[in-house]
């Protein structure tokens, strides 16, 4: 009996260890080819990232820490996971930065440099601001689980130790008070944090980095109220082509964003080193498409340049969309600048000057009937411009494959509405919420003639409209690349300056 319970065993076991190992290699196929993983924008080697933390450069390097969960593919215990990059396209995986610890999970916040040594933790040292997010007392039913921390590395990053008097600010009574972006005011002379406080942005400062003092509180009407506010950054910019200065605050919303879900919007307005005021009636959207949130911008950057970089997912279905060994990439980095038109203000988001580094001019390869579709091996990892210009006439252009999987993009000059659509854009059904807006929409000012970029690499596609005075952000999920670009409207539509353009190899980023 016994024997042979122990020959059934070894058989089970035998038979048990083939199939996981079918199973094994069946998922490491799937893993390596993982077909949406992005090629030249930043993702995670494995399991879940979301919200880009403690962007700032130092010693040549631009440095991209972020939202971490090393143990899931979901949301879990939050730690600052950490990368390197020399030119914001090709980064290096560096080890885990922060970890929780007693005083709870670690949670967005921003870096800087202490050239001055004003924290005495070093010339130079780098001071990571942060949310302590306690699990234990949000359990506990109590409100105050939020407070914020600092840490400093001396190392360009690589090891950090927490500050031992943390949290250097304690939780008012507030559910939702969190992700400090630091910066160093230039007029003051001090260090200055903005945060955001339930539905309000809170301005701190301080001399050393450990001990700070509420200075004022930023509110704005909304009607309706928008969710709760998420991830403030402010900085001063300079109207492109004028002597004329303005702030700009970013805040962004896990819910009612303008296209669904979450999203990132932006008043511009007057700081006085203290208070933050606005003449706008309402605000504006950094990006119109459904996967750009969490967004900010790094500090200290070499040439002053604006740069922002965002979370290309939405909560809405983040935990869901279809990969198998990690979750969620990066925008591209992009360049913001400050504009003024006959409408006002506005923030444009333009592709950063470096993807030129790692494009080939390809146009040649592209064949078909010229003006109404091409056909390209692999429209998926690629950069696509050209200008329309006669926008008089409505258009509508299409991605496709020959699965008839097809992402659509179309104008009316009547309304002059914008709008894309991933309604059949492939594998749509993970969550129903992604097609809560099968239409992203957006209005464009008026004008005469349009460009267009699209940014396309395997899993997203980023529309910059008039080199990013209107940007959308969609991820999408076809079941093979798209190989054709077809004006499948508008025969009046007049396009120049086609180009395709194919993405040098980029990954993978050890
Ligand atoms: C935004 C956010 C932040 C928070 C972090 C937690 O996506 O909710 O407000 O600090 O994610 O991971």
């Amino acid at each position: 009996m016994l024997l042979l319970g122990l020959m059934s065993l070894s058989l089970n076991c035998s038979s048990k260890s083939k199939k996981e190992a079918k199973l094994l290699a069946e998922n490491a196929k799937k893993v390596s080819l993982e077909q949406f993983r992005p090629l030249f924008h930043f993702t995670p080697k494995e399991k879940w990232m979301n919200d880009p933390n403690g962007l700032v450069y130092h010693n040549a390097e631009y440095h991209l820490f972020y939202q971490y969960y090393p143990d899931s593919t979901v949301w879990g215990p939050m730690h600052w996971g950490h990368a390197k990059s020399k030119d914001l396209l090709k980064w290096k995986h560096q080890d885990i930065a922060l970890y929780p610890d007693s005083l709870g999970y670690i949670f967005s916040g921003s870096a800087v440099i202490d050239v001055k040594n004003t924290a005495g933790f070093g010339e130079n040292a780098m001071v990571a601001a942060f949310t302590y997010h306690d699990p234990i007392k949000e359990k506990e039913g109590q409100i105050d689980f939020q407070t914020q921390g600092i840490a400093h590395s001396n190392d360009n990053g690589k090891t950090w130790t927490k500050y031992e008097g943390n949290p250097v600010i304690k939780n008012p009574g507030i559910r939702d008070f969190r992700d400090p972006k630091v910066f160093w005011n230039v007029e003051k002379s001090n260090w200055q944090m903005v945060l955001v406080a339930k539905d309000e942005v809170q301005f701190y400062e301080s001399m050393d980095l450990k001990s700070w003092n509420k200075i004022s509180v930023f509110r704005f009407d909304d009607n309706p109220p928008l969710g709760v506010w998420e991830c403030p950054d402010i900085f001063k910019m300079k109207v492109e082509n004028t002597e004329e200065e303005k702030w700009v605050l970013i805040v962004s919303h896990g819910q009612g964003a303008a296209n669904g879900g979450s999203g990132t919007r932006y008043f511009i307005g007057d700081y006085d080193g203290t208070t933050f005021t606005t003449q706008q009636k309402s605000s504006q959207w950094l990006d119109y498409g459904t996967d750009n949130y969490a967004g900010v911008t790094y500090n200290n950057t070499p040439d002053g340049k604006r740069i922002f970089i965002g979370w290309m997912s939405n909560w809405d279905y983040a935990t869901t969309t279809p990969t198998i060994r990690w979750r969620s990439a990066m925008t591209l980095p992009r360049e913001l600048t400050l504009n003024k038109t006959e409408n006002g203000y506005y923030v444009k988001s333009s592709l950063i000057e470096q993807i030129g580094t790692i494009t080939t001019d390809v146009s040649s390869e592209v064949s078909g009937t010229p003006d109404t579709q091409f056909t390209y091996a692999d429209l998926q990892r690629s950069l696509l411009s050209y200008d329309i210009t006669d926008i008089t006439h409505p258009f509508e252009i299409s991605l496709s494959n020959s699965k008839e999987e097809l992402y659509t993009i179309s104008y009316d000059p009547k309304s002059r509405i914008f709008s894309t659509d991933r309604s059949k854009s492939g594998n749509i059904d993970f969550n129903k919420k992604f097609l809560k807006n099968p239409k992203q929409t957006m209005t464009i000012g008026a004008r005469t003639q349009m460009s267009l970029t699209l940014v396309l690499d395997a899993s997203s596609i980023e529309i910059f409209v008039n080199d990013g005075e209107f940007v959308m952000t969609n991820q999408i999920f076809p079941s093979e690349p798209y190989t054709k670009f077809h004006i499948s409207k508008g025969p009046n539509t007049k396009m120049e300056n086609f180009e395709i353009k194919k993405i040098k190899h980029v990954v993978p980023q050890e």
